[in-house]
């Protein structure tokens, strides 16, 4: 192995983009190759971030085939990623996977085996976990300024309108598959993190305004009650409809006490008599240059070169898939479902 760590990102849009600039400043990084479907792209791309060493792949196969090549990042559209991960982890590269990182249980079992048997490192684009605010509420909790948790809330409510770029695709149900798996997961996700508890049945309601303004080929709205272990409980609104700027309200309800996205109440404060507001980064934009790509990126290149697994591997992922794939099984028959999923 040569002394940097050879890296791959696969597609050419958005999100490529901070995995490019991640994987570069990273100080035990390079980014030797992009795939696209068209070498002109993946030549543009390189050149519009100053790789000087970066060869451009049409080819997945071609690309794996390189020894140079260590880490992968898949950031291509949904229904692309258990093929490419699973194609990453057979080749015996480690593997970022953009979220969703499947969009059936068959796809999410696969890719979870795939990496498993292949003993590769894995992270899920999960990158809200590094958010400030995030960050911070975990301290918090660390603190016991909480208590026990019994009600943890998070809603992604985001206006993906016809202005975005990944808009064409993501609107089909082939390419999207439902507003929870397509964007409403990071909420998902982030309930979990807060939680550390394992789920055990959701329930779920999901709509389109009237008119279906904006085409959606699944409903665009969803609402997901989860009950988690010792009767907790937790909400997950997902809007991409959503009318008014991008915002992604965060409340979490313990015996101790309430934050409400950066503002807590805390019986363990004696004198406290209101809300004590945190100035912070709230996750408050849908801009991916916003997202805290550079964070998850290093810890993944942690979890590499120290050989251990990340805390938002696949198979932490799995999980929170689990709860979008119950969620839309629970709208089509109108009922609770348990999970894990059989
Ligand atoms: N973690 C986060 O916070 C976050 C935020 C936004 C998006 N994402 C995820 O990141 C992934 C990529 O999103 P993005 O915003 O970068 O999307 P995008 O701008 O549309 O880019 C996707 C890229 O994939 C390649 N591609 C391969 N096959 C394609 C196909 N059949 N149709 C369209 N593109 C295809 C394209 O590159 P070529 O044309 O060069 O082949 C395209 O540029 C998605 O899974 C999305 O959910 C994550």
């Amino acid at each position: 192995m040569s002394e940097l760590l050879g890296a791959a990102i696969l597609g050419t849009g958005d999100v490529s983009g901070e995995y490019i600039k991640a994987f570069h400043k990273n100080p035990h990084t390079e980014v030797r190759a992009i795939l696209s479907r068209e070498a002109a792209r993946a030549e543009a791309k390189a050149r519009e971030y100053g790789l000087e060493r970066c060869r451009a792949y049409t080819s997945l196969d071609e690309l794996l085939r390189a020894d140079d090549i260590h880490v992968v990042a898949v950031c291509t559209p949904h229904h692309l990623h258990v093929e490419q991960g699973v194609a990453c982890a057979q080749a015996g590269k480690h593997v970022i996977v953009e979220k969703p990182v499947a969009l059936d249980l068959e796809g999410l079992r696969k890719l979870d085996r795939a990496i498993r048997e292949a003993g590769v490192r894995s992270a899920v684009g999960f990158v809200l976990r590094w958010n400030p605010l995030a960050e911070t509420i975990q301290a918090i909790l660390a603190e016991g300024l909480l208590g026990d948790l019994y009600y943890v809330e998070a809603d992604y409510l985001h206006g993906i309108t016809r202005d975005y770029r990944l808009y064409p695709w993501l609107r089909q149900r082939a390419f999207g598959g439902t507003a929870l798996l397509t964007a409403g997961c990071h909420a998902v996700d982030a309930v979990r993190w807060f939680l550390r508890k394992e789920a055990r049945e959701v329930f779920c309601y999901a709509n389109a305004s009237r008119g279906n303004p904006l085409d959606y080929e699944y409903e665009p709205n969803s609402v997901v009650l989860i009950q988690f272990e010792d009767g907790v409980m937790g909400k997950v609104a997902t809007s991409l409809e959503h009318m008014a700027p991008y915002t992604f309200p965060i409340t979490l309800m313990g015996n101790r006490g309430v934050i409400r996205d950066n503002r807590l109440f805390t019986k363990m404060w004696p004198g406290q008599t209101g809300w004590a507001v945190i100035p912070t980064v709230l996750p408050d934009s849908g801009a991916v240059t916003h997202h805290p790509f550079m964070q998850l990126v290093a810890h993944f290149v942690d979890c590499v070169l120290s050989g251990t697994e990340s805390h938002v591997n696949v198979a932490d992922a799995v999980k929170t898939h689990e709860i979008c794939l119950a969620a839309e099984i629970s709208k089509l028959e109108g009922r609770p479902v348990k999970l894990p999923l059989a």
